[in-house]
């Protein structure tokens, strides 16, 4: 039986280690990424705070107004903010630039300037995107070319992020969306395949994503080791869509009759420009933070697992 000075010590030690753990702020929580990243960062015994705009999280705040997001912070006192909020449709972002100023630029702005009129320890996790890239790639940190208002907007929420303590990870992603309501690109190949709807896949855009967990997995080291700068997060090597989408459907033994390449030309689906190489060269990242990061052909095998787990 445990005595009662056992009990105590116990208590103490939960109380002490609540104390120091640090207090994660997760701005943007109930998207695509967020859904993932929560329950590991929680996983990972952080002590996990959420945020969103209108529903399903802690805190239910618009990061576009200063007043309002001043108020929560103060409140929160996080020791890392991971900020994930953002409007991320490029069609969006096109057909209507202040939306996408407000939501991908102004958001990161109020939350800089918390940081540098609080005085708070706190360091910003800013999630960026490989579309501020085009060109021929892998592209280094430095070579921004943009050509879109998302890239743009993107970019411009990067400069805001960069004026306080952060990492600004520019990344892409793949996986199993566990909202109903938000589909990510093998959500939308495997459905289509399983319903037998025909597909255009293209095969003069080029990428180099990584899987929703791996990212997830590299935000935590970057939780713990927290270095300062712009950092490309991506798989080593990176494939066209086309051949990504082709991979997939093999790795799952989906049949692939109803999916033809085409090039982003010909795609009528697509108004607003889309980069076409978008492969990032990832060794800043890899050298700062000591890990090798995966092959792509390794992120579809895990995220194909994902789908294998799942039916
Ligand atoms: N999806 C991709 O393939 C991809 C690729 C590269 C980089 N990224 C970047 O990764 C991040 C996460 O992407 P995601 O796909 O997970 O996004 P998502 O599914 O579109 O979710 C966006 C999140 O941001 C919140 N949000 C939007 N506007 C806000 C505002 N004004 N104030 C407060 N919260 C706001 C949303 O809350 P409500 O739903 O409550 O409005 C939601 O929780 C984004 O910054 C994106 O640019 C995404």
């Amino acid at each position: 039986m445990r005595s009662g000075r056992q009990r105590f010590s116990r208590k103490r030690s939960r109380a002490l280690h609540d104390v120091l753990m640090d207090k994660v702020l997760i701005t943007g929580a109930t998207g695509l990424l967020g859904t993932t990243l929560v329950p590991y960062l929680k996983k990972c015994e952080n002590c996990v705070v959420t945020h969103a705009r209108r529903a399903g999280a802690d805190f239910l705040v618009d990061l576009d107004n200063r007043d309002r997001s001043f108020e929560f912070l103060t409140q929160v006192q996080p020791s890392v903010i991971v900020n994930l909020a953002g409007l991320t449709s490029v069609e969006l972002c096109q057909e209507e630039p202040n939306s996408a100023y407000l939501a991908n630029t102004r958001t990161v702005e109020n939350l800089a300037e918390w940081l540098l009129q609080s005085g708070a320890a706190c360091h910003l996790i800013q999630i960026s995107t490989d579309q501020v890239y085009d060109g021929v790639g892998p592209h280094a940190e430095d070579q921004v070319t943009l050509t879109n208002y998302y890239a743009f907007s993107k970019y411009a929420g990067e400069l805001a992020a960069d004026r306080v303590p952060s990492t600004i990870l520019r990344t892409n992603f793949i996986g199993r969306s566990k909202l109903s309501n938000r589909e990510s690109l093998t959500d939308w190949v495997y459905a289509s395949l399983t319903s037998r709807k025909s597909v255009q896949v293209l095969r003069d855009v080029l990428f180099s994503p990584l899987s929703m967990n791996t990212l997830g997995e590299m935000i935590q080291l970057v939780i713990a080791k927290r270095p300062t700068g712009v950092f490309n997060l991506g798989s080593q090597d990176g494939m066209s869509k086309a051949d990504f989408d082709f991979a997939f459907a093999e790795r799952l033994g989906l049949a692939t009759s109803t999916m033809s390449r085409i090039d982003s030309g010909q795609a009528t689906f697509l108004k607003a420009y889309r980069p076409k190489d978008m492969r990032m060269d990832c060794s800043k990242f890899e050298n700062v933070l000591g890990v090798k990061l995966p092959l792509l052909s390794d992120e579809l095998n895990r995220v194909a697992k994902e789908y294998h787990e799942f039916t």
